[in-house]
C-alpha cells in the first residue's frame, strides 16, 4: 500500500505526535539496552566500591518532575533488594535547607541533564566531597560533567515535553545499576534479569491492545478531576500517572499513597471523581482491595489497571484495563507505558496541544 507522509509525519514516524511516537519506543530501547553497556566514566570501581562498605552507606537521590518519580521507585528497590538506605528529595527543596549529614554517595536522575535545580544540588554536594552519581539521557550533558560517573540511558532525543520514553529507560538504568551491585543475591539476580528479558514483549502487549484505554480516556476526558493511586512500587506509578495527565490534558489530577486516601484525600472522592487505581501482584493486593471497596461506596467510578485475570476486581471496577503479568519488581514499567497512553489519549481527545502544553519546556534551566 502506498503511504503518503507529509515531512513533519515523517519525522514523526508516521505517528501524529513526538509523545505517541516515544511511547512506541519503548520496547526497542528497553530491548536494546538488555543487550548493550550502558555506562561511562572510569569509576566504576569507585562506585560498587562505595556501594559495598560496611557498614552499609547512606544513599541520596536527587531529580525533578518525571525523574523524581523513577528516584522514589529506586528508593523501594534499593531498599528492598539492596537493604542500603535511601533518601529521595526533590532537588529544588534540597537545594533551600541545610545538608548536615552528607551521604556518601549521591545519584542524580535527570533525562536532559541541564535541569538547574540537579545541578545546583549536584555542585553543593561536589563541596561536601560526596560522589556523584549521575543517570542521564543526554551525552556531554552539564550533569555529566559534574558527575564522577555517568549512566546513559540511551533513550534517544526526547522531544515531547512530556517524558515517556526517557522516564522507563531511567527504570531501566536502575535495574542495571541494582544487577552491577555485588550485595544483590544471587536469586534476586535471577530473577530480575528473567523479567527484564520478558519485559519489552509485555510492552508491546500493552501497546498492542489499546482499547480499553482509549475507550477510558474518552470517558477520562470529560471529567474535571482524577485521582489516581498505588500502593507500593506502583505508588510513585500513581503520581507519574497523575502529572502526565495534568501536562498534557489540563485535566487537575492527584495521585496519592493508597493507604493515605482515608487521610484527608477521601473527601474528594464523589460520583464525579474517578479514581485510577495501578495495582500490581503482590503484598500489596489486598490492602489495595480494601481501599477500592471504600471508594466504590462513596460511588466513584474506578478504573483498574491490573495484570489480566485479576478476579478480585470483577463486580468492583467499573473499567478494567488488563495488562500482561510480569514480575511485579518490573511492574512500574509496563504500568507507566499504560498510564502515558492513557494521558496521550485524553488530551488527544480534549485537542491539547500534546507534545508542546502550555507554560511547560522541556529543560528547565532557571532554577
Ligand atoms: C521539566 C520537564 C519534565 C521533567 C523535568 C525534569 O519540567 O517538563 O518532563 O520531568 O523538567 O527534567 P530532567 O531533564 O531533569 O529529568
Amino acid at each position: 500500500k502506498h503511504v503518503e507522509w507529509t515531512a513533519e509525519q515523517a519525522h514523526k514516524g508516521g505517528y501524529d505526535h513526538f509523545m505517541i511516537k516515544e511511547i512506541h519506543e519503548q520496547p526497542r530501547i528497553i530491548r536494546e539496552s538488555n543487550s548493550t553497556s550502558i555506562h561511562s566514566g572510569v569509576k566504576d570501581a569507585e562506585l560498587s566500591g562505595i556501594l559495598s562498605l560496611d557498614p552499609p552507606p547512606s544513599i541520596l537521590i536527587l531529580a525533578c518532575g518525571t525523574s523524581y518519580h523513577a528516584g522514589l521507585i529506586a528508593k523501594y528497590l534499593v531498599e528492598e533488594l539492596l537493604g542500603l538506605s535511601v533518601n529521595v528529595e526533590l532537588a529544588s527543596e534540597f537545594n533551600y535547607h541545610r545538608h548536615r549529614t552528607p551521604e556518601a554517595l549521591a545519584i542524580v536522575i535527570t533525562q536532559s541533564g541541564e535541569t538547574a535545580d540537579a545541578l545546583l544540588a549536584m555542585r553543593r554536594l561536589r563541596e561536601h566531597g560526596t560522589k556523584l552519581l549521575a543517570i542521564t539521557n543526554v551525552p556531554g550533558c552539564t550533569a555529566s560533567r559534574l558527575a564522577d560517573e555517568t549512566w546513559y540511558t540511551g533513550a534517544g532525543p526526547e522531544i515531547s515535553v512530556a517524558a515517556t520514553k526517557s522516564f522507563t529507560a531511567q527504570l531501566k538504568v536502575i535495574y542495571r545499576l541494582l544487577l552491577s551491585c555485588s550485595r544483590l543475591e544471587r536469586r534476586d539476580f535471577d530473577r530480575l534479569t528473567l523479567a527484564l528479558r520478558l519485559l519489552p514483549s509485555a510492552i508491546q502487549g500493552v501497546l498492542d491492545n489499546q482499547l480499553e484505554i482509549r475507550s477510558c480516556a474518552k470517558y477520562l476526558a470529560s471529567c474535571s478531576g482524577v485521582i489516581f493511586i498505588g500502593r507500593g512500587l506502583n505508588y510513585p506509578i500513581a503520581l507519574e500517572g497523575a502529572l502526565k495527565l495534568k501536562e498534557v490534558a489540563y485535566i487537575p489530577s492527584q495521585g496519592y499513597a493508597a493507604g493515605e486516601l482515608k487521610h484527608g484525600p477521601l473527601a474528594l472522592v464523589s460520583k464525579t471523581t474517578p479514581v485510577v487505581a495501578v495495582l500490581g501482584r503482590d503484598t500489596t493486593h489486598d490492602a489495595m482491595l480494601t481501599t477500592l471497596r471504600e471508594i466504590k461506596v462513596r460511588g466513584a467510578p474506578l478504573i483498574a489497571i491490573a495484570p489480566k485475570g485479576d478476579d478480585g476486581l470483577d463486580g468492583l471496577a467499573d473499567y478494567i484495563i488488563p495488562r500482561p503479568e510480569v514480575d511485579n519488581l518490573v511492574s512500574p514499567m509496563l504500568n507507566a507505558v499504560v498510564l502515558q497512553l492513557l494521558a496521550y489519549y485524553t488530551a488527544l481527545e480534549l485537542g491539547c496541544p500534546i507534545d508542546m502544553p502550555r507554560n511547560l519546556a522541556k529543560s528547565v534551566t532557571v532554577e
